[in-house]
């Protein structure tokens, strides 16, 4: 933990104050509000550019106070929060009364989570409530995962940032929907799907790729500036080299198949062959591709198993058409 406590009691103060704080979770950085000030809450949705019917997660200290925030914890979902708790697991359950709806984008239903960081959890702890906080971008854009990320995405307009530095997961938590008895994925993230399955001993269903369940879901989202076009893993290198050839400045995540190949590209990405390395690196490589001047990135799809589920599911969102098309 690089904050000292000093930090952590000066966040606290800003959340009290109806001030942002941008915090570290394991899963990526966030834009923490006050969950009980509508004020605070909105202006989260307004330094985001976020729609305010898009609902945010609220971070909790501990799975003890589940019940202080939600109407009723069913059987399951309290297996899965102790289970799962700290940790990139969120639950979607029917909102207790004191969650304003600001928070929830007007649904009748919140999502909940303890993060596994220390800084987070210290946060948390001094400041006593729930902390609402969506991650630490620009709507649509890639999430954050260092706090030089939050700076560079948000800059002025969040009043403290806690640096906790690299997120070690990568990528979002899973949203799992455990409103009633069988419950689905909503978004796949850092806890897998096998994971579940093993706890819960029943098949998952992942609802996410079929049908937008989550509201504020768009279909280009996670998207860095670079236009992202999905291919083979076989294909990544000439289809690289053919845009290239056509003028393109391309980028490329070239899959661990091709590792050590010459590419002629702009900018060039060695993708991880373990799946924990490339979901903690993933954001990190598209702002390093668009920060290198790229106009194109090219990058094929993992094997979608353990955290190749939620991987994939990033870099298909980010290559979804985008708003103006
Ligand atoms: O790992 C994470 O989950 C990070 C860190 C900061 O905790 N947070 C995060 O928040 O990814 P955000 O706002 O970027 O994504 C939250 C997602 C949104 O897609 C939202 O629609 C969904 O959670 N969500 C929130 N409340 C919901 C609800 N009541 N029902 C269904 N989906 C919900
Ligand atoms: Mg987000």
């Amino acid at each position: 933990m690089t904050e000292r406590t000093s930090d952590i009691e000066k966040a606290a103060g800003v959340l009290r104050a109806g001030g942002l704080v941008a915090f570290p979770t394991e899963t990526v950085y966030g834009l923490g509000a006050n969950a009980e000030d509508s004020a605070a809450v909105a202006r989260v949705f307004q330094v985001k550019g976020r729609p305010p019917s898009h609902p945010l997660i609220i971070h909790i200290g501990g799975g003890e106070h589940l019940g202080d925030w939600v109407e009723d914890v069913p059987a399951t979902a309290r297996l899965l929060a102790e289970r799962f708790w700290p940790g990139p697991l969120t639950l979607v359950l029917r909102r207790g009364s004191r969650v304003p709806l600001e928070a929830t984008g007007g649904l009748e239903t919140v999502a909940v989570r303890v993060p596994d960081h220390p800084v987070a959890l210290a946060l948390l702890s001094a400041f006593g409530g729930g902390v609402a906080a969506p991650s630490a971008n620009r709507f649509g854009s890639v999430s954050p995962t260092t706090a030089d990320h939050v700076c560079a995405e948000l800059g002025d307009a969040v009043d403290f940032v806690l640096d906790g530095g690299p997120c070690q997961v990568g990528v979002e938590s899973t949203i799992i929907d455990a409103t009633g008895d069988t419950p689905g994925v909503l978004r796949p993230g850092g806890v897998t799907r096998e994971d579940l399955e093993a706890v819960l001993g029943r098949p998952v269903a992942v609802h996410s790729t079929s049908r937008v369940r989550v509201p504020g879901q768009h279909p280009s989202h996670y998207a860095p500036r670079a236009r992202v076009v999905l291919v083979e893993p076989e294909k990544v290198v000439a289809e690289a080299e053919f845009a290239q050839q056509l003028g393109h400045q391309v980028g490329v995540l070239l899959p661990p198949s091709f590792a050590g190949a010459p590419v002629k590209a702009h900018a060039v990405v060695a993708v991880p062959g373990s799946m924990a390395a490339y979901a903690r690196g993933l954001y990190g490589f598209l702002r390093e591709l668009d920060q290198r001047g790229c106009g194109l990135i090219i990058a094929s799809l993992p094997v979608e198993r353990g955290l190749g589920l939620a991987i994939a599911n990033r870099l298909r969102r980010a290559a979804g058409p985008r708003p103006s098309e």
